[in-house]
């Protein structure tokens, strides 16, 4: 039985003062435990916040993005060690922001999974195909482009320590939810993708849908069979949504 994962990607944004009310309300609506894991990932400059605020807590705290390369020179880049040292315990990689907006190729997103291992992170691996794409009817292709530029790097046993987040760029912030069957067509594409490495792994990996989850709607995508979390942004900015996606899990 694969656990729910329930996270939040807040993206760029956030302060001192936002997010130590956003974790406090966090952790009193979870004060009783949680039946999920839960994870926040804030801004890297916020992680150790997180780490302050949430030891010891039922919430996890995880970076947005990470370097390629183990250290150097390398400007304005976070290594997978340096994440670790803010006991960070996931990382999110290939963000389709960060596809779009960085130029990042699946070979680059593949070696940010593999530094995150290599440090002990659980990479969350995120896929996802374009408005157009879909309309081209590309989604299977892409995303399993995606993901098996990633799967191609890792041995067997890494299988267990990554999670797969399916999101769709034409329902990131855009209030458009892929219906609960839409992601589950996909959601068993990228499973019998993992499958074809190792089947008994691939019943074990955690895959996430992301893309305009909402309290409203996360009960029904939540009990798709190939569905086991969520990857929240806007919602994950309000403790009351996050809580109540958290309280359909
Ligand atoms: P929204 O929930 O705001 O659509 O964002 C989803 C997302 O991109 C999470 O990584």
């Amino acid at each position: 039985m694969r656990r729910t994962l329930i996270a939040g990607n807040w993206k760029m944004n956030g302060s001192s003062a936002a997010n130590a009310a956003l974790l406090a309300e966090i952790k009193a609506g979870l004060k009783a435990g949680a039946g999920c894991d839960v994870l926040v990932c804030p801004p890297a400059p916020y992680l150790l916040q997180c780490a302050d605020v949430l030891a010891g807590s039922a919430v996890a705290w995880g970076a947005q993005d990470v370097s390629a390369h183990v250290a150097g020179a390398y400007t304005g880049e976070m290594s997978a060690a340096m994440l670790a040292d803010c006991a960070c315990q996931y990382v999110i990689v290939g963000h389709s922001e960060r596809r779009a907006y960085h130029l990042e190729s699946d070979a680059l997103v593949a070696q940010k999974a593999l530094q995150a291992l290599q440090a002990g992170l659980t990479p969350i691996v995120c896929v996802g195909e374009t408005l157009q794409q879909r309309e081209l009817g590309q989604t299977d292709n892409v995303v399993t482009a995606q993901l098996q530029a990633v799967l191609d790097m890792l041995d067997v046993a890494a299988l267990d320590s990554i999670v797969v987040a399916y999101e769709p760029v034409w329902a990131i912030g855009t209030g458009k939810t892929a219906t609960p069957q839409m992601a589950q067509d996909v959601h068993a594409v990228l499973r019998s993708l993992i499958a074809a490495k190792d089947a008994d792994a691939a019943q074990r990996v955690q895959i996430l849908y992301g893309g305009s989850m909402k309290p409203d709607n996360a009960k029904e995508l939540l009990a798709m069979a190939d569905i086991d979390g969520g990857l929240i942004g806007g919602a994950a900015l309000k403790s009351a949504d996050f809580l109540a996606i958290v309280a359909a899990a």
